[in-house]
């Protein structure tokens, strides 16, 4: 199958019994999920209600969904895999914000459903399921490792970076790929062919600063048209997003400061 991560069945998922399980009152809860089947002819995207009892669920939106497919209906389908935040898989847009599934509690208010759709503004596979080519495609576009001028010695030694240096990778290399700020981001929603989006030139920087990689200049002049870099507005949608705390708006603010000296360097060298 081309996407590993969907969940097809229900091996490895163990019902536990949670210490609420005894609760003389059940507390049900409604969830709407967006469910649309590309293997039914003619089925179009709507909205299917579930009911769950909190008192028997875990705390997260995963455990629900999990709980619905493997309780009331297996043809959910989902993408999850570490249910901690790090593999990025289980993004999704939960009660109108971009978030990963397995770190949003479930809002305990019982009166008030939870509506769940597929990350907005991309093509969807089935059900919760986003199309990522085009996202993979952008991240692989920026060439995200390291690129020396000689590699003759790659593989012999290592690369050493000093503290500093290293520090200034914090709060770049942590991003796990979720596609939550892209995603998020309007000019990333009309243009998102062009425009590389919010995750991918946060990580465009991220090699850019790398004080071990040498191709700086190579990859800023890469981001040199209108649409690359340049369609960010500073709307900040993606900063407010991200499920891990990162600020890929302040590192695209960083990119296009870059962009300038480096333009005005070039000129000089050329006078
Ligand atoms: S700051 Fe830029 S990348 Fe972030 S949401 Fe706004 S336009 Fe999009
Ligand atoms: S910056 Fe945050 S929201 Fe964007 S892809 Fe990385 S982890 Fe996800
Ligand atoms: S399941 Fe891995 S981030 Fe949510």
């Amino acid at each position: 199958t081309p996407f590993p991560c969907f969940q097809t069945g229900n091996a490895g998922f163990t019902k536990h019994a949670l210490p609420s399980d005894t609760a003389a009152q059940p507390r049900i809860k409604k969830f709407q999920v967006y469910r649309w089947d590309p293997d039914s002819p003619g089925d179009k995207p709507r909205m299917q209600t579930y009911d769950i009892d909190l008192n028997t669920c875990g705390p997260m939106v995963l455990d629900a969904l999990i709980k619905i497919k493997n309780e009331i209906d297996p043809t959910l389908t989902f993408r999850r895999s570490c249910r901690e935040g790090i593999c990025g898989s289980c993004a999704m847009n939960i009660n109108g914000g971009n978030t990963l599934a397995c770190l949003n509690k479930i809002d305990a208010n019982i009166n008030k459903p939870t509506k769940i759709y597929p990350l907005p503004h991309m093509y969807v596979v089935k059900d919760l399921v986003p199309d990522m080519s085009n996202f993979y495609a952008q991240y692989k576009s920026i060439e995200p490792y390291l690129k020396k001028r000689d590699e003759s010695k790659e593989g012999k030694e290592q690369y050493l970076q000093s503290v500093e240096d290293r520090q200034k990778l914090d709060g770049l290399y942590e991003c796990i790929l979720c596609a939550c700020c892209s995603t998020s981001c309007p000019s990333y929603w009309w243009n998102g062919d062009k425009y590389l989006g919010p995750a991918v030139l946060m990580q465009a920087y991220r090699w850019m600063i790398d004080s071990r990689d040498e191709f700086t200049e190579e990859r800023l002049s890469k981001l040199q048209d209108p649409f690359s870099l340049y369609r960010c507005h500073t709307i900040m949608n993606c900063t407010r997003t991200c499920p891990k705390g990162l600020n890929p708006g302040k590192a695209i603010a960083e990119i296009k400061k870059m962009m300038a000296t480096y333009k005005e360097k070039k000129a000089a060298a050329a006078v």
